[in-house]
């Protein structure tokens, strides 16, 4: 890998800004970063990596972009946790230009493999219902009925990367991770998802002397969620690997949103009043990733302990809290 040119499309974001931190770190000196965002706003930046800013729904800066490139990493997405993605499908729905005009240039380009980021919301609803969630397989997906707006488009540009390989020979990989988190990504401003936003709520009700936080649901809904640095790993190892079809990245611990403030609150401390808000954005009451093929096919699955990746997350996002808010206004 390190002697190829490799265009990280969404490298201002989480985890496009941790896929280059790897490939730097792995010797990888021809690394070209695109992002819609000015830098000023990238989670990371770095000197040596080409950086441009660019908005990949047009084919021309998806042309730009892939000229002379040898690796695709299509990290690119308008998206969020629940409180965006249920109240912006069409924005979600449009990431399907991004997903199009990079498949066109790469093939033009004569890119030797393309990787996608697809996610768990492609998974058939129908399964998700009961939070007692029986883990989902690669299969689970079909007969389709994804999430409403950002599941769909995430299931079309899945199949529109079969395609690509199966009509034109472009090699396509495709990974569905399940909840990724950690530091240096999104955990304020209405895109974080449960993890970072749970922390946020923790310190910012510490910081504030308030006793209580607002959960959103009834916080017995269970999701499994992946620390960063296993969703790199799986993303290198899927990239490199002889694996076609789409396949789960996703740790298989699942947990209560419930326990996840429970593990929070033990890092701050602290024991608080818990509001339900029964009214905000839910989606499905249980979802875990079934790990069985991964781990037949590479040998390995995610493996990072929430307690672990929930600590480093913490400390971070208590961090940033204090840069952007000056320390506790208590006492
Ligand atoms: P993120 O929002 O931090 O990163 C996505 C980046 O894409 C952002 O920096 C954004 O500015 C950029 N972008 C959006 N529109 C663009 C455009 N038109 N042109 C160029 N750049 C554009 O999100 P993330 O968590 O890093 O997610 C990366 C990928 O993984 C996305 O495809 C996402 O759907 C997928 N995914 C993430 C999760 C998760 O839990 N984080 C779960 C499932 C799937
Ligand atoms: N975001 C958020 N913020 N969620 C909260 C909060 C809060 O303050 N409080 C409780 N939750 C609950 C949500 O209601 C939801 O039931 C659960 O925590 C998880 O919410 P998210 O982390 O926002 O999203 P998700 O797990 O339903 O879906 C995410 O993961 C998918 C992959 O598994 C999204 O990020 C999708 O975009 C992603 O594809």
């Amino acid at each position: 890998m390190s002697n190829k040119t490799i265009l990280v499309a969404g490298g201002g974001g989480f985890i496009g800004g941790h896929l280059v931190a790897r490939l730097r770190q792995m010797g990888c000196t021809n690394i070209r970063s695109v992002d819609i965002k000015p830098t000023s706003e990238w989670y990371q930046v770095f000197d040596d990596v080409d950086n441009r800013q660019g908005d990949l729904k047009l084919k021309d800066a998806c042309v730009d972009a892939c000229h002379g490139v040898d690796r695709v990493f299509n990290l690119a997405a308008d998206m969020g946790g629940m409180g965006f993605i249920e109240n912006n499908k069409a924005l979600c729905m449009l990431s399907v230009l991004i997903n199009t005009h990079l498949l066109e240039a790469a093939l033009a380009s004569g890119v030797d493999t393309l990787f996608y980021a697809s996610s768990a919301c492609v998974y058939n609803a129908d399964k998700q219902k009961c939070e007692d969630v029986v883990a989902l397989k690669e299969e689970d997906a079909y007969p389709a009925m994804p999430e409403d707006g950002y599941g769909w488009e995430k299931l079309f540009s899945e199949r529109m990367c079969r395609h690509f390989r199966e009509d034109y020979g472009l090699r396509t990989r495709v990974a569905r991770f399940h909840n990724v988190y950690g530091p240096e990504g999104t955990w304020d401003g209405g895109r974080e998802k449960a993890p970072a936003a749970v922390c946020r709520k923790v310190i910012d009700a510490c910081e504030s002397g308030r006793n209580s936080i607002e959960i959103w649901g009834d916080g017995k809904q269970t999701r499994s969620f992946m620390y960063i640095d296993d969703c790199v790993d799986g993303i290198l190892k899927i990239t490199n690997s002889d694996i076609v079809e789409p396949i789960n990245l996703g740790s298989d611990e699942v947990v209560t949103i419930n326990g996840l403030v429970d593990i929070v609150e033990k890092f701050a401390d602290v024991k608080l009043e818990r509001e339900y808000n029964l009214s905000a954005p839910k989606g499905v009451n249980g979802r875990n990733s079934d790990n069985t093929l991964i781990q037949k096919l590479l040998g390995w699955a995610p493996g990072i302990s929430l307690q672990d990746g929930m600590e480093k997350t913490y400390r971070w996002i208590h961090d940033e809290y204090v840069k952007k808010y000056g320390a506790s206004t208590r006492g």
